[in-house]
Formats: structure tokens, sequence, C-alpha cells
């Protein structure tokens, strides 16, 4: 898997809504005071990474560096602006809690949609939808909208599914963290079950002790640009030596305002 030079921007865009709701209404104050804005905002910056395949690859940085925007570009749930990304085999993505399940919608439905959505056939769906249910134990709120779930039951879904896909990459985005002791051990273990088949394995976490133990390479995303990449526990350490320099007005977001037409 590689991307070069990928840049990837979004449009920041406040346009004030119509007071039509009791709560926009008390807002309206607030809202003829606070300047329009229209600018772009560059989430990542000319990034070039390899991921030998395989491999497990870990992405730290600050809230807002561009973590998870690299992740679904990976995905290709988003397509980068500027620069290509060539990803080889089948790529299962556990993103942000929730994402990627609709939430009126039971756990069994879902796990359809995404199985669907993934490349399997409806039969083979049929096939793994028990054990799917079986491996999340899920099996008496399996057809409760997912609306109600609760944040460790969301993550037990999305990771049954996407360890049942068979996939060639797998992308965690932070999630694990929200499953208890025991879920959390159970992830770990299908998880090297993964890597010693050859599966690729790309994830974002805070957790840096975690990213020590799992990882074969560690990136640092700061601003949306790639700060430093190599050995898991010397990108930790470089990165913990920022954090402790770190203060709020060193701004890392790479913004253009626009002229507003
Ligand atoms: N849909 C969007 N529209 C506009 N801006 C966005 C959108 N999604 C992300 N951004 C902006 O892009 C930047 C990178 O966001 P991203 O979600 O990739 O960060 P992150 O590193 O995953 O952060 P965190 O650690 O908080 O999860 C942030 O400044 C964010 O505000
Ligand atoms: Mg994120």
């Amino acid at each position: 898997m590689a991307l070069t030079g990928v840049s990837k921007k979004y449009r920041r865009h406040t346009d004030r809504p119509l007071a039509t709701t009791f709560k926009s209404y008390l807002l309206r104050d607030l809202w003829s005071r606070q300047p329009r804005r229209d600018d772009l905002i560059w989430a990542l910056r000319d990034v070039d990474l390899q991921v030998i395949e395989g491999t497990t690859l870990g992405i730290l940085g600050h809230n807002g560096s561009g973590k998870s925007t690299l992740l679904k570009l990976i995905s290709g749930i988003l397509r980068p602006d500027v620069g290509t990304i060539a990803v080889a085999g089948k790529v299962a993505a556990l993103l942000e809690l929730g994402a990627g399940f609709h939430p009126e919608l039971s756990g069994r439905e879902n796990v359809i949609i995404n199985g669907i959505i993934l490349g399997l056939s409806k039969k083979e769906i049929r096939a793994k939808l028990d054990e799917i249910v079986a491996f999340a134990e899920l099996e008496s709120y399996i057809d409760e909208p997912v609306r109600t779930y609760s944040s460790g039951m969301y993550m037990r879904l999305g990771f049954s599914v996407a360890v049942h896909v068979q996939p060639d990459i797998l992308i965690i985005d932070e999630v694990l963290a929200v499953g208890d002791a025991r879920f959390t051990q159970k992830c770990a273990e299908r998880m090297h079950r993964f890597k010693a088949a050859g599966c690729t394995i790309i994830m974002v976490t805070h957790d840096l002790r975690m990213l020590q133990e799992w990882c074969d390479k560690a990136v640092w995303l700061h601003g949306g640009r790639l700060q430093m990449e190599g050995d898991p526990a010397a990108v930790v350490e470089a990165y913990m030596r920022d954090v402790l320099l770190y203060t709020p007005q060193d701004e890392p977001y790479a913004t253009e305002r626009l002229a507003r037409p």
C-alpha cells in the first residue's frame, strides 16, 4: 500500500441557518454577532507513505492532525485532492464509533448492509451472520435499532463484521478503547491471528503503549504533515517530547481564507 504526494482539503463553511426551531431561535443573537467564515483546511498535506504487506502501522498525532482523514483515504471513503493512493486487496475499516452504521436499522440489518459493502455476497453473509453476532456477543440485542447500542456494543459489532470478511488490510480508528477488558482481549487475540496470517493492519491510537506493542512502524502526523516515521519507540519518544512543549497557541491547522463570492 502506498500514498504518493497525498493532500486532502475540506471546506469549512458557516451559513447561518434560519431560526426555525426553538433552539435555533435562542441562538439568533449569537449568530448575528459572529463573522461568517469560508475557508479551506488542508487536513493532509504532501503525505508520502509506504506500508509493507503483512506489517502493522501505527499512526499518532494531536487531535485534528489528519489521522482519521488518512484512514478514510486508504479505505476509499474519501478521495485525495492531490496525489495517488495504491491499495491492493480487500480493505475492512473500523472507523470512528458508529461510522458505517445506520442508527434506525437493527444490528442484523446493519451487518448485512456492511457485509455487502465489503464485498460479500448475500449467501456468504447469511452463512456468517450467526458467527458475527456470536463473536460480538450481541445475540439479545441484534434485532434492536443500533441507536440504542452502547459505545462498546457499536464497537463489538463493527469489529466482528470487519474481521469476518477476511480483509487483506484491516484499518482501525481508535475504537478499541471503548471495549471492556475481556472483549479487548478477544480483539487482541483475533488481531494476532490476522497478523500471523499476513494481514496488514493500520491503526490510529492515542494509547502509546498499545502502539509500541503492536506496530512494526509508526507515523506521526502534525498539522496534516508527516512529521516523523520509523521505529515506534523512537516516534513515541519524539511525540511525547513535543507534547510536553506543546501549547494550544501552536495552531497546527493550515487554513486558507477564501474570498466570499
Ligand atoms: N468533514 C469535514 N469537514 C470539514 N473539516 C473536516 C472534516 N473532517 C475533518 N475535518 C478537519 O480536518 C482536520 C483533520 O481531522 P481528522 O478527523 O482527520 O483528525 P484526527 O487526527 O483524526 O483527530 P482526532 O485525534 O481528534 O480523531 C481537522 O482540522 C478537522 O476539523
Ligand atoms: Mg480521528
